[in-house]
């Protein structure tokens, strides 16, 4: 029979086993070095475990007492490292067994009731959504930080007027202010961080623990206590979802991957921005990189970084939605696969938040080349054809007529002036590009007022979320 004093040391199982696994067979099953990042939140579903097991009279005070005073010191271990490298040097199948192994060793003979009535099955659930919960709030602040930074720097750029031509196509479009682009960004980062939000909020609903492997407890579990305790809701309504319900996650990967994709977009027009080709924008040494070869090089690397982890984040959320699929319900060995997902999502998330919060705060708008390229390309075109259009010519034969004088315009080499307006028989319209975004004159629009609006309206969601961030986690504000 395989004992606790076999190795690997402390299986929670042994009892049926007449030998101890093969030793590459456990490693290859093994997700200890993931799992030491989720080390502390097992704690905490632990120690609601104890609650709930004296709750329901199924440990004696003193029991309890001893097992939450070693819980205590065993997070007391993960917080200064020793707890790692104590593990780390055993073989565990996760960490769960790990921290069950190490309260046996420190609390004795009660370290013995620990796991009873629970499964790794609720405990793995509970502590991923404990995980999930409280990094969702780390990325939606994430975000709102990047959305506050962004609004602070539009409402700037709108002060000094700055403009530029905004494309689509990558062709050039319409002139804009360059804060009507920068609220844009904003606005992304703000649907970045509800979507976060929410996935805290669900992540906080409903305790798997208690659940037990799939079935529930013949042990009278105090769930309510704990589920209290670990500040969720309310006890899981079945037990055969509880244990296999991997759906909270697959939100919180997915909100990893699109705040990351929504950092990718700005990111990927700030990298061609700072190009010689364009140069509207500079990024300060600080967030730049040199070439190992060429010694004029400056790179933009942490939004090409960026732009790389959105990839890669896309390949997470896609890695644990076919691990979940087509998995019978309740508990299989594949779901351990998703919390080395769930992990590393949530730290490349955070930390691309992070990187473009620095990298855009490096980024200096050239004002003068902005400014002067606005009305470039022909970008006051459909004004012109607005104009003919206000004056009761149809929408086709406007832009007939103000696309023939761009043809012959650009034939000439020249920019479309008074002459061309003389011959639409247009003279008051927008020829430049300032002229052009005070034109405007409908609600979201370039028009400095309407961006002026919208900046405030950014900054209005931002504190309302800011605000209420702390209930969605359910923290007490
Ligand atoms: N190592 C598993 C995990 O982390 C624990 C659950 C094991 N449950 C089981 N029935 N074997 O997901």
């Amino acid at each position: 029979m395989v004992t606790g004093r076999d190795t690997p040391e402390e299986l929670q199982w042994g009892g049926r086993f007449a030998s101890a696994p093969d030793p590459a067979l456990l490693a290859y099953g093994s997700s200890l070095g993931d799992d030491l990042f989720i080390a502390r939140y097992d704690v905490a579903c632990s120690r609601a475990h104890v609650a709930g097991l004296l709750d329901g009279g199924i440990v004696a005070p003193e029991d309890a007492l001893a097992l939450d005073a070693a819980l205590e010191q065993v997070g007391a271990e993960i917080a200064d490292g020793t707890f790692g490298a104590w593990a780390i040097a055993r073989e565990f199948e996760d960490v769960h067994g790990a921290i069950d192994a190490r309260v046996r060793e420190i609390a004795g003979p009660a370290g013995d009731r620990l796991h009873s009535g629970r499964s790794r099955n609720d405990q793995v659930a509970t502590t991923m959504l404990l995980f999930a919960r409280e990094f969702a709030l780390d990325g939606a602040r994430g975000c709102l930080d990047i959305a506050a930074l962004c609004a602070a720097r539009a409402a700037e750029e709108l002060e000094r007027g700055t403009l530029v031509a905004a494309t689509t196509h990558w062709q050039p479009a319409q002139p804009i202010l360059l804060a009507l682009w920068i609220d844009a960004v904003a606005r992304g980062f703000v649907r970045a961080a509800e979507r976060f939000a929410r996935v805290a909020s669900d992540a906080a609903r409903f305790s798997p623990l208690g659940s037990g492997a799939l079935a529930g407890s013949t042990l009278p579990l105090g769930r309510a206590k704990a589920a209290g305790l670990l500040r969720f809701d309310a006890p899981s309504p079945n037990s055969l979802d509880a244990v296999g319900d991997r759906d909270v996650l697959l939100d919180f990967v997915n909100a990893c991957m699109r705040a990351v994709l929504t950092a990718s977009r700005p990111s990927e027009e700030l990298v061609l921005w700072a190009s010689p080709a364009f140069g509207y924008v500079q990024l300060d040494d600080a967030a730049s990189t040199g070439s190992s070869l060429m010694p004029q090089k400056r790179n933009p690397d942490p939004f090409e970084l960026i732009r790389g982890k959105a990839g890669a984040l896309i390949g997470a959320y896609a890695g644990a939605a076919a691990t979940v699929k087509g998995l019978a319900l309740s508990y299989h060995r594949d779901l351990q696969e998703t919390k080395a997902i769930v992990i590393h999502a949530a730290h490349d998330a955070i930390a691309s938040l992070d990187a473009f919060h620095r990298a855009f705060g490096h980024v200096r708008f050239v004002h003068e080349t902005m400014n002067g390229r606005a009305g470039r390309g022909y970008t006051v075109a459909t004004d012109l054809a607005d104009a003919l259009i206000a004056g009761g010519t149809t929408a086709r034969d406007a832009h007939r007529a103000v696309g023939e004088r761009v043809a012959l315009a650009e034939a000439a080499g020249r920019d479309l002036d008074a002459s061309d307006l003389a011959h639409l028989g247009i003279p008051g319209a927008p020829l430049d590009a300032q002229a052009s975004v005070r034109a405007k004159r409908t609600a979201g629009s370039t028009h400095p007022d309407e961006v002026r609006a919208a900046i405030t309206a950014t900054r209005d969601a931002i504190a309302a979320l800011v605000q209420t961030l702390p209930a969605f986690g359910k923290e007490p504000s």
